[in-house]
């Protein structure tokens, strides 16, 4: 596969049918749709939604039913970094290559656009075509539990209490897999349900994606450590201002990269343990890990 074919055409097909689902409209709360349409277009690197249609495109599955549950993970994904910015979270003003949202609208805005993003998602999902209301009503499960609060949102409450405090690795371990891991872990399980996986087949894409998503969030900190703003696209240097522990503060970033490393392999061994050919979801884990913004 031509991976990076296949990520431009994939994140193009994402980029249409998100620009549908959250149109432009004259009507008199026009600035909200604006707002939202600022920070979901024309930017993110669309990794999740990615992930969803190549696992569904590993087993066979119906890729046009795989379009709208990906756009559902990434409006979700949106909203998570909206807030994640906000003054009273980690207060970063650079996202997707300009200015965040709080600071291109106002606060109250930026609130409330991601509010509508959260919302959006699962009336998108309910109205998914192409899928059995037994395969939505999993999908709709599967995402309010890795986006709630046993899943995302424990992660960044974790984050923000850890603040200034010394944190251990198994206390950051646990709030990488809840912030960061668990939507990743949702975006292979979509593609899952969508292809009606097996309980067993859905056991082996869980642990594939925990660990590749806690191998990206690792990869994250060290990205915060060593990339430009411009080439990130975003606010570096964020974590050590805001005083937080990270992999690269408890490991050093040689340790970070290494066990980013050894996770990746772990993972794709999994894939040997299911009926697809592989190729596809290891260079995706790949990317995972050698990314560079
Ligand atoms: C950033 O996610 C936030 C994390 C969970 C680490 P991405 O690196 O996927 O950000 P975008 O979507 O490409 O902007
Ligand atoms: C964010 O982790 C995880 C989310 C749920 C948004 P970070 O705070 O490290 O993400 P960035 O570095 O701001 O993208
Ligand atoms: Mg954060
Ligand atoms: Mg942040
Ligand atoms: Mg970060």
């Amino acid at each position: 596969v031509d991976i990076t074919k296949y990520l431009i055409d994939t994140s193009e097909l994402i980029e249409e049918h998100l620009n549908r689902l959250v149109p432009e409209k004259e009507v008199p709360y026009r600035s909200l749709l604006r707002a939202a349409r600022y920070a979901l277009l024309g930017g993110g690197k669309r990794l999740r939604p990615i992930l969803t249609i190549a696992t569904t495109e590993a087993f066979k599955g119906c890729l046009d039913a795989a379009i709208a549950p990906a756009c559902a993970l990434e409006m979700i994904h949106t909203y998570s970094l909206i807030h994640d910015d906000l003054p009273c979270m980690d207060n970063d003003d650079f996202r997707r290559g300009k200015p965040s949202l709080h600071k291109a609208f106002p606060e109250g805005h930026a609130v409330l656009a991601g509010d509508f993003l959260l919302t959006h998602a699962f009336a998108v999902l309910a109205e998914a075509p192409g899928l059995s209301a037994e395969q939505k009503v999993s999908l709709v499960t599967i995402l309010g539990k890795s986006a709630g609060g046993e899943g995302m949102i424990a992660g960044q409450i974790l984050d923000i209490e850890a603040v200034g405090t010394e944190v251990d690795l198994d206390a950051l371990q646990l709030i990488h897999q809840k912030k960061t891991g668990e939507m990743i872990v949702a975006s292979v399980e979509f593609g899952g349900i969508i292809s009606h996986a097996t309980y067993e087949q859905m056991e082996i894409l869980r642990k594939f994606g925990q660990e590749i998503g806690l191998a990206f969030q690792i990869v994250d900190d060290i990205l915060d450590v060593t990339a430009s703003q411009e080439k990130h696209g975003k606010a570096v240097a964020s974590d050590v201002i805001n005083d937080k522990s990270t992999y690269v503060t408890l490991l050093g970033l040689q340790k970070s990269q290494a066990l980013a490393e050894k996770l990746f392999q772990s993972a794709i061994k999994r894939l040997d343990q299911l009926p697809i050919n592989g190729a596809l979801l290891t260079n995706l884990a790949r990317l995972f890990v050698n990314r560079t913004h």
